[in-house]
């Protein structure tokens, strides 16, 4: 039988401690007998998303498989994470959340990899008899499960607060289940986290969750969250709730199941309807529900007759920047 992948992907700086929190959990994986592949994504020169659609447009239309048409390294990313049946993602804080970096990979996975626009695409080429080679890659349809690494200098945990709600980005467009979370916080006391014991078991851990999930015999093992901390949200199991403007009813800021609340023996408790959890993004339901808002709700280009002028206002209002400041001392000299 072949191997089962696992490919970690470390954000951080070179074998500090992303990178060896990443390793040490493939390597784990890779003594569970799974085919193991690392990435550092700073080795990868990888473009923003200009915000073009070309991708989504092109999987509509039918003419697109789903890509962006920008090449770079990005593909070698897409790639290894198309072969893998798992991923594990460590990523720095940085200013309280992910680096640019992060996002800038989560915005080229994006809407191109949205599994509610590929499996249409596919299903629509398929019986309008395309070849399959102009269709979106099947392999984004896998069902594939995430451990997800957050690390801050800081020696508080409020200063990590939204890097691992946001690397969940990550795992939307192709609904990727995350059976793993971790939180490492107040890193820079520790010169390497190779020096941290416990924290470097933990990533042994990490390893042997991502082989019970990938080893699972059926799919409600495959998902069954092995963290530590179940968090408020059982779908992505962190703990970031919103409260809707009205305060009667909360959602979760990360995949966006909607819930009420109550405090029972003075806990905060969520209760969720079945039909709100199936609305989460990284369900098919709630990832249908946005593909076809798009489809179907966005205007297309040309409806408002007069819109170039309406916009001529504003591109004639061109203000530019102030002169430097010569009194000042900033870092741009006159
Ligand atoms: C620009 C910048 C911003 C940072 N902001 C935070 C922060 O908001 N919270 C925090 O805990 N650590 C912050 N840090 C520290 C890093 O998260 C920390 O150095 C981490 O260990 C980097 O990961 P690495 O060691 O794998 O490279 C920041 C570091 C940089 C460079």
């Amino acid at each position: 039988m072949e191997k089962k992948k696992v490919l970690g992907i470390s954000f951080g700086r070179k074998m500090s401690n992303c990178d060896v929190m990443v390793k040490e959990a493939l390597m784990e994986c890779e003594r569970e007998g799974c085919d193991v592949a690392f990435l550092r994504a700073d080795d990868l020169d990888i473009n923003n998303c200009t915000g073009c659609i070309a991708c989504v447009i092109g999987m509509m239309s039918g003419r697109g498989r789903g890509y962006c048409v920008k090449h770079d390294d990005f593909d070698i990313l897409d790639e290894a994470v198309m072969q893998a049946d798992a991923v594990i993602l460590a990523c720095p804080t940085y200013e309280t959340s992910v680096t640019g970096r992060f996002k800038t990979i989560c915005d080229r996975i994006g809407p191109s990899h949205d599994i509610t626009f590929r499996k249409a695409r596919y299903d629509e080429g398929k019986a309008a008899g395309v070849p399959e080679e102009q269709l979106p890659d099947t392999r984004a349809f896998k069902k594939r499960s995430a451990a997800l690494i957050s690390v801050g200098g800081a020696m508080t945990e409020e200063w990590i607060a939204l890097t691992l709600p946001m690397m969940y980005e990550f795992t939307f467009p192709m609904a990727i289940d995350v059976v793993d979370t971790v939180e490492y916080y107040g890193a820079m006391a520790c010169e390497n986290v190779a020096g941290n014991p416990e924290m470097m078991s933990r990533m042994t851990q990490v390893g042997k969750n991502i082989v019970a999930s990938i080893n699972a015999e059926d799919e409600e093992e495959r998902i069954k969250f092995r963290g530590e901390e179940e968090g408020t949200c059982p779908i992505c199991h962190t703990r970031l709730i919103q409260f809707a403007h009205d305060k009667k009813t909360a959602s979760c800021l990360v995949c966006g199941s909607r819930g009420t609340f109550d405090i029972v023996d003075g806990e905060f408790v969520m209760h969720y309807t079945q039909e709100e959890l199936d609305r989460s993004r990284l369900r098919w339901g709630g990832k249908l529900e946005h593909s076809t808002e798009i489809k179907t709700q966005a205007q297309p280009a040309g409806t408002i007759k007069n819109l170039k002028e309406l916009k001529q206002p504003y591109a004639d209002f061109n203000p530019g920047v102030w002169p430097v400041d010569t009194n000042a001392n900033g870092n741009v000299k006159a």
